[in-house]
Parts: C-alpha cells; sequence; structure tokens
C-alpha cells in the first residue's frame, strides 16, 4: 500500500488528515514533537484501520531533527506517495518589540520545513512520476500583518509555483488555506477566540476532505468554506 507522511500528526488538522488517509487504507507516518501522543495516535490509527503506521518525532525548527524527516522522504527503499506539510503554531507578538528566536523557530517551522521536505519528497515523486504534496497554508497569507501571516503567503506561492513546475510530471501540488478551524492552535498560541462567531468556524474532518479532493483534482489552492471563499473574493478589491 502506500504510504503518506504528515507532520504535526497528533492534533487538530493534522490529525484529521491521518484519519482521512488512514480509512482510505493509506499506511502512515506521523511526525511531532510529542512521542507520547504520537505512539498513541499510531496505536488508535493502527487498530482502527489496520495499515501500518511508523512514528517519527522530530522538532521541525531544528535543522537537525528536520533533516532526519527529509532522509525518510528521500529514502528510495520506503517510498513516501503523499506528503502533508502540516504541522504549525502561531506567535502572538509585536514584530520590533518581540522575541526573535520565537520568530525564527516559527518561519523555521512554516517556511524553511514546508521548502525543504517539498523538495526531498517531490525528487521521488518525480523520478517515479507519482505523488501529492499538500502544503498546509492559511486565509491568514492573504494579509499583511505578521510573520505569520508572511509565512503562510510563502507557502501558498510557493505550492502554486511547484504545481506548476511539476504538472506534467505526475506530480500534484495544492495550498490548503484553512480559515479559523476548531484545533488546539488558538489555545497554544493564547488566543481569547471567545467574540468570534460560531459561522467563521470550520470543521477540520470536513476541510481535511475538501482539501484531499481539490489535491486530487490537481487544484492549485483549496480554500474550504463558502465563507472563505467570499473572502478571498472581496480581499482581490482591497489590496
Ligand atoms: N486552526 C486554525 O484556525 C488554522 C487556520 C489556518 C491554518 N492553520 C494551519 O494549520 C496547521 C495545523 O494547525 P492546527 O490548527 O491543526 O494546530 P494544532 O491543533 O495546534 O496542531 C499542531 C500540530 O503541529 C505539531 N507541531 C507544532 N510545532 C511543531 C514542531 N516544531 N515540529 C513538529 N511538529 C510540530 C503539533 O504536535 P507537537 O506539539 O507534539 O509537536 C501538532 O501535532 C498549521 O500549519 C496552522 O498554521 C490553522
Amino acid at each position: 500500500m502506500a504510504t503518506a507522511l504528515i507532520t504535526g500528526a497528533t492534533a487538530g488538522i493534522g490529525r484529521a488528515f491521518a484519519d482521512l488517509l488512514a480509512r482510505q487504507g493509506f499506511d502512515l507516518v506521523l511526525v511531532a514533537r510529542n512521542e507520547a501522543r504520537l505512539k498513541l495516535v499510531a496505536k488508535e490509527l493502527h487498530d482502527k484501520h489496520s495499515v501500518a503506521v511508523e512514528v517519527f518525532r522530530a522538532d521541525l525548527s531544528r535543522y537537525d531533527e528536520c533533516a532526519w524527516v527529509e532522509q525518510r522522504l528521500a529514502d528510495t527503499a520506503r517510498p513516501i506517495e503523499v506528503l502533508i506539510n502540516n504541522a504549525g503554531f502561531a506567535v502572538r507578538q509585536r514584530f520590533a518589540k518581540g522575541d526573535l528566536l520565537a520568530e525564527q523557530t516559527m518561519f523555521d517551522v512554516l517556511v524553511r520545513a514546508v521548502m525543504r521536505l517539498s523538495h526531498a519528497a517531490a525528487q521521488g515523486m518525480v523520478a517515479r512520476g507519482s505523488g501529492v504534496i499538500i502544503n498546509v497554508s492559511s486565509v491568514a497569507g492573504w494579509r499583511h500583518t505578521s510573520t505569520y501571516a508572511a509565512s503562510k503567503a510563502y507557502v501558498t506561492s510557493f505550492s502554486i509555483a511547484l504545481g506548476r513546475e511539476l504538472r506534467n510530471r505526475g506530480v500534484k501540488v495544492t495550498a490548503l488555506c484553512p480559515g479559523f478551524t476548531h484545533t488546539e492552535f488558538h489555545q497554544r498560541a493564547g488566543m481569547d477566540m471567545k467574540r468570534l462567531p460560531e459561522f467563521m468556524w470550520l470543521d477540520a474532518d470536513a476541510l481535511v476532505a475538501q482539501g484531499w479532493r481539490d489535491a486530487q483534482r490537481n487544484k492549485r489552492i483549496s480554500v474550504p468554506g463558502r465563507q472563505y471563499q467570499a473572502l478571498r473574493y472581496l480581499l482581490k478589491f482591497w489590496y
């Protein structure tokens, strides 16, 4: 069976991708920092779907640990057919007065790791003439607000460019741009979301299903939810 590698697979959107792909019969390689949680998720998915699940503890902000994942992706003896670059978090602070290391760490996970893992995966996919890369970006990339937003703008632009480069090589690349989604993301970033109206929230399972469908159709950008599709249209006139 084909194998999918998912970063940030223990919670939220990454976990929803792990469920969806396991249901479809993919063997999985799950990447995150918390090893105990990785093992728990791996056992649940294996028991429920009878797929092989490998856990890979790595902090993608660390160059050495990111390189372990690159090596796994480049291993021709154990090919990866699907790469989901999903791991991420936000740092909430003003840039000039803020902690530079925190900005750098976020940048390394959201941008550097996505770029390096895409490169490691794409080489084998091109050689085999097949593969899918989904880079989890954000609607935040449409606005000019922070290192987080700028990083997501990179992810979207980079994914479109890579998709164009590989379109005749059998490799599909999609930037998945979620809006606000119920996950651990906002709590981890210390954001108070109580005032966000209910209609702005997305469900992780539904958005992942949409993202996967759009990737199968080789769409460059996937924007789940009518509210965010409308926002995308309106922002074209704003900037
Ligand atoms: N939730 C939203 O509203 C929303 C909207 C738009 C885009 N997104 C994007 O969606 C992606 C997933 O976010 P989520 O909402 O699902 O967040 P989440 O529930 O907080 O899950 C984040 C996942 O990433 C892993 N992770 C975090 N830092 C990591 C690191 N340095 N190295 C390896 N793994 C790391 C976490 O596991 P460990 O802590 O164990 O490492 C966890 O599995 C992110 O790229 C985020 O920017 C989210």
